[in-house]
């Protein structure tokens, strides 16, 4: 393998820096020219939302609640993010902050190097093919009165994308297959469907306009266990074949472990630990996730692991602590964590947290 890194690309399958020519050794893998370079894809920075709430008398606003405080990541073409944290972190407001169904109190969100967090509603509108959003609820995120074909028909007609109407039918019948769908069930309506069956056809729906991104909302959480699976499985076969980047949001880190190329952890707003999937769960720096990988279930009895519970509720966004968000409810905490709030920092390479104490 040529260590000249221009010269080698990274398989879709597995994420493995190969040679052009070299076939990819993990089983099922893709063919060489099925590979793609690795590129930026969306680039997040400083990135806050700051609901106002508590008006004065004059209605200008008095208080905020910080959801998102403060963010900065980039994610990689065909890349799985993982965003894990307790509810109420900002999880859910900075998945729609980046895809603009939120706007930004402040920061910058780039697509393909184009920056679309100013972007007018007009000149928004094509560059909204690139990303969609798989929503937590499968009963409350489709319209009960359209059917299967109209509700994944509709992205296609707003984009343009059929010829005509064969072409449309054909497009629903190929996104339906995709997902594991019969496509003689085009007629149907959501409410005949399961809970995994609908969180397929939202996948399709958001399949339809052949995007680069996919922000997965906690897409399998409302699913009964056997069924997240299966989902999960999907998704990942289909971020090979579509090549798919996903930031993917959930609170169970066993799930995010299972999808994730990296993590980031988040706390009251901020990014509090971030690094490649595998060495946050094995080997987690800070505090809060050690305690957050502490309350994974193991499978083997055999393996004991000792729970680190915290003291407390997490702390009102609306008045977050001074210093460390986390230090009131830090086993570790030092006088400095009360008044100097702690950066993120590279603990090793491409792992970082911010954390006072945290050692490498
Ligand atoms: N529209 C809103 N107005 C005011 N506060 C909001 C709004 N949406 C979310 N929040 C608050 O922002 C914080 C983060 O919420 P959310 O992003 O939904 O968290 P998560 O998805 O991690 O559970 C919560 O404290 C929530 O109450
Ligand atoms: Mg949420």
């Amino acid at each position: 393998m040529r260590q000249d890194s221009a010269s080698r690309l990274s398989c879709l399958c597995c994420t493995q820096m190969l040679d052009r020519r070299d076939a990819c050794p993990a089983p099922g893998s893709q063919r060489p020219d099925q590979f793609q370079v690795k590129t930026t894809l969306l680039q997040v920075q400083d990135l806050k939302v700051h609901f106002p709430v508590r008006r004065t008398l004059f209605g200008r606003a008095k208080e905020f609640v910080r959801a998102v405080d403060g963010v900065s990541f980039a994610l990689q073409t065909g890349e799985t993010l993982g965003l894990v944290g307790e509810s109420g972190c900002g999880k859910t407001t900075l998945g729609r902050a980046i895809i603009r169904l939120i706007e930004l109190t402040e920061g910058t969100v780039s697509l393909e190097g184009e920056d679309i967090s100013r972007m007018s509603d007009a000149r928004l509108r094509p560059q909204r093919r690139k990303f969609q959003m798989i929503f937590q609820d499968p009963y409350g995120s489709l319209d009960p009165r359209m059917t299967v074909e109209q509700i994944i028909g509709e992205p296609i007609d707003i984009h343009q994308l059929a010829k005509n109407s064969a072409d449309r039918r054909k497009r629903v019948c190929q996104l339906l297959n995709d997902v594991g769908l019969d496509s003689a069930h085009a007629q149907r309506y959501p409410h005949e469907f399961s809970g995994g069956q609908r969180q397929r056809i939202g996948i399709a729906r958001a399949l339809a306009v052949e995007p680069k991104l996919i922000v997965c909302d906690e897409p399998v959480s409302a699913l009964d266990v056997s069924v997240q699976a299966q989902i999960i499985n999907l998704l990942k076969d289909l971020q090979r074949s579509h090549a798919l980047a996903y930031l993917f949001i959930a609170h169970d880190l066993a799930v995010i472990e299972h999808i994730s190329d990296r993590i980031m952890v988040m706390y009251l707003g901020r990014v509090v630990e971030t690094g490649d999937a595998k060495t946050v769960c094995r080997s987690p720096k800070h505090p809060y996730t050690q305690a957050l990988i502490s309350a994974v279930p193991v499978v083997d009895p055999a393996t004991k692991r000792a729970r680190l519970l915290l003291p407390g509720e997490p702390p009102s966004p609306l008045n977050p602590p001074a210093g460390c968000p986390f230090h009131p409810r830090c086993p570790l905490v030092e006088p400095r964590c009360r008044t100097e709030t702690p950066p993120l920092r590279e603990l090793a390479s491409g792992h970082q947290v911010a954390c006072h104490v945290a050692q490498p």
